[in-house]
């Protein structure tokens, strides 16, 4: 099958931040002289004290560490908001897209926005945040979410945001594990027409998570709900009376940012740390290069707050560029699926930056619900999360970008805090599907097997050679986990859990998570989570979660049950785990397919032969391998007769 190659367009070479050329020079540059490069390249923030040290990192077990511009102080808050205000005060810098269509948006100024954010500073502090505490949020995509944020850097606090989809059960998993005493919630969500009831999961949470001393309840919807006297307290009343001056806290650079929890491959979801120097660096950087963003361009990054991508393309990225970032509460296909690309015609925007999974789900309704609008604002595409299947990958380049946009696909974790392996527009050709080359600092390598480094075209695990500055730091309360995580699986080398193919070209093509780690719609999910979820019900002996292929999801979540002996496997019991799973974790994590198996193909040493799992998931059930050396081989013949038939 021949690839495409798209060439970068004339006047994007021309005009663009860095050409061809211009890249190669700035990524050998940063390869071989990392502290020259990074030295220079950390000026773009306004430092307190300048830093003097630039890179101080290893990956070995004997001096493990790493740590950017470690001697240098400064706010990030500060870096997003005031040193912008006097040449861009009263430039829109949230530009707010309600739900829905018929409400009014908003445009929140830089002044506005540093008011707003210094109240609600002062707030926090009167409650006694102080510099290293931690604040949970918990909001749906509402500026004040991004006020939350920015009011926790400017006092030093470390925020952790719980995406607004999950669980109590899993807000109180994360509140407990980083030991919050405050959450930041609202008293309902809107998505796609839809309450979300936030303050009543804050208070269903609060059995598990006793720590908690103080929640402040913003009003969106303005439903009645209860407020606990003493611990409740009304956000718009308490930042009304708030004062609006709060002088940034001075910084470590390696102080703490934030705190993120995401899926590893055992049952514990981790929190992910940030620190402020290396991340608002690689955040602001790959935002201005990735997007060859100009100051006061309308950008619109529509993930949610909740994921990384929210973080640092929604809110800090674009901020500390001094951008106008629209941020977007609803889903595509509300009211209809022309959603989308209204929100672009209203506020003209001119780079849209989204994730694979919602193109998928737009392209199936056709193309007239793109066409019936101008588009004519657009001069640039993303794509983020998940593999875009080249099919996908040339809807979004003709239908929605006219042929006119280049597309950059940036494929990064929350491990990496931005974009690692992207196109640049004015200097990358582009190959639908593959995200092609690294950005500057970022040295890819695939190992094979034995963990041996494979030169030329091939197909291996991704690692990175050498540490960028928006790499995490650790994993919150627990050094070991991080070190072991990352560290340990190919020594020297940072391990992504990604498989990866290097072609002809050098370009690279992610071809999904070689761990027991899967992505459904973009998000990430540990299977281990899921099946300690099915497993926590009453009925349900042991359980086993693996990925299948889904044409909207990408992957979707195939669950193996066994139940008690003394259980009848029903139809309606499968749909009570299905809720029971929704209930436990969020809709995020809701089972595609639940298979009752009387038993699990295992070894003789009691693992299960979790790619014997996959193969039926995948219904490629004609090359299962050696399944001789299973306790009960029957079980497999079993398990493939019985596999449900998929809608
Ligand atoms: O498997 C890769 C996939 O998403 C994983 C990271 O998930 P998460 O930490 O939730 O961050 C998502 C937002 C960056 C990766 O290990 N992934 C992400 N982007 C891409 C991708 N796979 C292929 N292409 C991408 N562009």
């Amino acid at each position: 099958m021949g690839e495409s190659l798209y060439p970068v367009p004339a006047q994007w070479a021309a005009n663009a931040l860095v050409d061809e050329a211009g890249y190669n020079a700035m990524h050998a540059r940063s390869v071989e002289d990392p502290e020259g490069f990074w030295g220079e390249h950390g000026l773009r923030l306004d430092w307190i004290k300048p830093y003097s040290t630039v890179k101080q990192t290893s990956y070995h077990k004997e001096d493990f560490g790493i740590r950017w511009f470690a001697d240098g102080t400064l706010n990030l808050c500060a870096n997003a908001l005031d040193r912008h205000l006097a040449t861009r005060g009263d430039q829109v810098a949230i530009l707010w897209e309600p739900d829905s269509p018929t409400d009014a948006e908003r445009r929140i100024t830089y002044r506005e926005l540093h008011e707003d954010v210094c109240r609600l500073a002062n707030v926090l502090k009167a409650q006694g945040v102080q510099k290293g505490d931690r604040v949970t949020l918990y909001l749906p995509m509402v500026p004040e979410a991004a006020v939350a944020m920015l009011a926790c850097a400017r006092i030093g606090a470390i925020h952790s945001i719980v995406f607004a989809g999950f669980s109590p059960e899993a807000l109180a998993g994360r509140i407990d594990d980083c030991g919050s005493r405050i959450v930041l919630t609202c008293d309902e969500g809107l998505r796609g027409g839809k309450k979300v009831p936030l303050k009543a999961n804050v208070d269903a949470a609060m059995d598990h998570a006793p720590g908690v001393e103080c929640v402040i309840v913003l009003k969106r919807t303005g439903a009645d709900v209860p407020m606990v006297e003493g611990r409740d307290i009304d956000w718009h009343t308490a930042t009304a009376a708030a004062s609006t001056d709060c002088p940034p806290e001075e910084m470590n650079a390696e102080d703490p940012l934030f705190i993120l929890y995401t899926s590893g491959s055992t049952g514990k979801p981790k929190g992910v740390l940030h620190t402020t120097g290396g991340y608002a660096v690689w955040a602001s950087m790959t935002h201005q290069y990735v997007f060859d963003y100009r100051p006061g361009q309308i950008y619109w990054c529509a993930a949610d707050v909740g994921w990384v991508t929210g973080h640092s393309y929604v809110v800090y990225g674009p901020l500390i560029n001094g951008g106008t970032t629209v941020m977007f509460e609803g889903v595509p296909n509300y009211p209809d699926p022309s959603r989308f690309w209204q929100v672009v015609d209203k506020f003209k925007v001119e780079i849209f930056y989204g994730a694979p999974t919602a193109l998928r789900a737009l392209m199936r309704e056709g193309d007239d619900w793109v066409k019936k609008t101008s588009r004519s604002s657009l001069r640039l595409l993303g794509s983020v999360g998940e593999p875009i299947n080249p099919e996908a990958w040339e809807w979004y380049h003709k239908v929605v970008g006219e042929n006119r946009c280049p597309i950059v696909d940036t494929w990064w974790q929350t491990e990496t805090g931005g974009a690692m392996i992207t196109p640049l527009p004015g200097a990358t050709a582009l190959k639908p599907g593959s995200a092609s080359k690294p950005f500057f600092g970022v040295q890819p390598l695939l190992l094979d097997n034995d963990g041996k480094v494979m030169e030329g075209a091939g197909e291996g695990c991704l690692v990175i050679a050498d540490s960028w500055p928006g790499q995490m730091r650790g994993v919150w309360g627990d050094e070991e986990r991080f070190f072991n995580t990352y560290f340990t699986t190919f020594a020297g080398y940072y391990f992504t859990g990604d498989g990866c193919r290097r072609d002809e070209d050098g370009y690279y093509w992610i071809t999904g998570r070689i761990d027991d780690v899967i992505n459904v719609s973009g998000h990430r999910m540990g299977t281990a989570e899921i099946e300690s979820a099915l497993v926590a019900h009453a009925k349900v002996a042991e359980a086993a979660v693996v990925g299948m292929p889904h044409e909207i999801k990408g992957q979707g979540i195939y669950a193996y049950v066994t139940c008690n002996a003394d259980v009848e496997p029903t139809e309606a019991l499968r749909k009570e785990l299905v809720q029971w799973v929704r209930h436990e974790i969020g809709p995020i994590a809701t089972p595609d397919v639940i298979q009752f198996a009387p038993g699990l193909p295992k070894t003789r040493s009691g693992k299960i032969m979790r790619r014997i799992l996959r193969k039926i998931a995948e219904n490629d059930v004609s090359s299962l391998g050696d399944t001789s050396t299973l306790a009960d081989p029957s079980v497999v013949d079993h398990l493939v007769e019985n596999r449900p038939a998929l809608a």
